[in-house]
């Protein structure tokens, strides 16, 4: 029987997303099922948040026969576990619901460390299950990602369960949300003194992520580049030092892309399609999306952006930059929701630039598809960015990606050096952290679209590169050999 990988997520697409985590969890699975793994999923189950019609429907689910009760904090709290093949029937997901858990929308409440605590319970109770189960394989590696897990970290190496000794590999997709609480919350979640001093003591408070980090017998982040980037002051979020000591345990693995959902030859959503020999139907896809969101038709440049709306995203500097891409004749869509000045911004954006500037508050996975396709050039001003999938859906729908040289954006964007000498470039990068230095690599990018040549040549190479999870799942079967998979 096939050793088991289990994967512990706040997010797995198509189920429940907010943004690329979901699609990692998505992408991966199947690549590590190839590899020879029986890879295991446990995600909490929401209320409208989760979505069940890729099952055909929640009654899918199967009702897991095995009653789960946990204790955090002394007090005993019921669990719900439902069952099923997903992934194309590359993976098993275990949906975990609870009260408190199992709320309207995935994160943004204030309890919610409380919240991934019983979640963080529930995949240590549900792993033991299985490590005691003669039907499956041995239960070799949990695999968790980001702060909401990281107490599911902790609680396989501390409490005493069938799956205790069992190696835990911890992934960071966001170093900015590390799950920091008052001190005085550590005993509510099963978090003794001694471990708190130890382990998750950060200036004072209690800092989830920074025990994991700790306890974890494998750090990995989703590239190279932000692998690198962590250990430094500017980018380390404040546990650079941390992580500097800890250099030893950590991998840089680059993020894939599930290129069958994301193919512009068969995805569902686009009104034309297309492939890397015959372009024709992209043109048809701007035309539409043009329509669709009230840009005026003809044939100026589209800007396409797809993002969450934060400063870590930078979208402060498009809207700074915003008039001056009007004036050199572009367009501009952006779709997103997040911070409030953010939203007002882009709205008064749209409202001085009609016909130029369109803004869709929202989280619409189909929109966001037409905007890979229909746009020429794709936005991604990140101050940082751990890995970034926006700008390889980008490159597969042969859209110009003009992103910030930071973290996974330079380990998958090939950047263009001349304009006359394309070579294999597929991107724009620029290093300035200043809306002066995207505004000019914008204006470049606008030339780029304008010179048919070599527009044609960058998406050639755009289309052509491979993002497919498979050379990132070997990376990860080695790092589980490591730990004796
Ligand atoms: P992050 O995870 O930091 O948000 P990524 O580039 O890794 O950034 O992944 C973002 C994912 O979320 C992409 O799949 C992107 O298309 C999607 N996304 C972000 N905002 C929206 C939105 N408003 N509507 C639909 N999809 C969105
Ligand atoms: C995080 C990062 C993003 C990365 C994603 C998936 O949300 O911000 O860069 O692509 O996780 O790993």
């Amino acid at each position: 029987m096939k050793p088991i990988v289990l994967h512990v997520a706040a997010e797995v697409s198509p189920f429940h997303k907010s943004g690329g985590l979901g699609d990692v969890l998505a992408g991966l699975p199947p690549a590590l099922d190839e590899v020879g793994l029986d890879v295991r999923i446990i995600t909490p189950r929401y209320g409208e948040a989760s979505k069940f019609a890729s099952l055909g429907g929640a009654d899918a689910l199967k009702p897991w026969p095995v009653p789960l009760q946990i204790t955090l904090a002394g007090q005993t709290i019921d669990v719900r576990v439902y069952e099923a093949r997903t992934h194309r029937g590359h993976a098993t997901t275990y949906f975990v619901e609870a009260d408190h858990l199992s709320r309207g929308t995935i994160y943004g409440y204030g309890d919610d460390a409380f919240r991934f605590a019983i979640f963080g319970k529930a995949a240590v109770a549900i792993a033991s299950v299985l490590a005691r189960s003669r039907n499956v394989g041995p239960v070799k590696v949990l695999h968790a990602h980001d702060w909401h897990t990281a107490l599911a970290v902790w609680y396989v190496k501390a409490l005493a369960s069938s799956i205790r000794g069992v190696p835990a590999v911890f992934t960071i997709h966001n170093l900015a949300f590390q799950g920091v609480e008052r001190a005085s919350s550590a005993p509510y979640l099963d978090i003794g003194w001694d471990a708190f001093h130890e382990l998750f003591e950060d200036h004072g408070t209690l800092n989830l992520m920074k025990g994991a980090l700790l306890v974890a017998d494998r750090i990995t982040t989703v590239s190279p580049t932000y692998a690198h980037e962590i250990r430094t002051a500017r980018y380390g979020h404040g546990l650079d030092g941390l992580l500097r000591w800890l250099a030893g345990k950590v991998r840089g693995i680059t993020n894939g892309i599930d290129v069958h959902a994301w193919d512009p030859a068969s995805d569902k959503h686009l009104p034309a399609h297309y492939d890397a020999d015959d372009l024709e139907g992209k043109a048809a896809c701007r035309d539409a999306l043009r329509f669709d969101v009230g840009l005026r038709a003809g044939d100026a440049p589209v800007i396409g952006c797809v993002s969450r709306l934060t400063r870590q995203k930078g979208i402060d500097h498009l809207c700074d930059v915003a008039h001056e891409i009007v004036r050199h004749g572009a367009q501009l869509v952006v779709l997103g929701e997040g911070e409030e000045d953010l939203e007002h911004r882009l709205h008064w954006l749209q409202t001085a630039h009609p016909g130029s500037i369109a803004f869709r508050r929202a989280f619409d996975e189909a929109l966001a598809h037409r905007i890979y396709a229909g746009a020429d050039l794709f936005a991604m001003p990140s101050r940082f960015e751990p890995c970034g999938l926006a700008q390889m859906y980008s490159m597969r729908y042969g859209t110009i990606p003009v992103a910030r040289a930071t973290g996974g954006l330079v380990d998958t964007v090939a950047p263009l050096h001349n304009i006359h000498d394309v070579g294999g470039a597929t991107g724009l990068l620029y290093a300035s952290d200043h809306a002066d230095g995207l505004a000019d690599a914008l204006h470049w990018g606008i030339d780029v679209v304008r010179d048919r040549g070599a527009l044609h040549h960058m998406r050639q190479n755009a289309m052509r590169a491979d993002f497919s999870w498979e050379s990132s799942a070997r990376r990860y079967l080695e790092l589980y050999r490591e730990l004796g998979v």
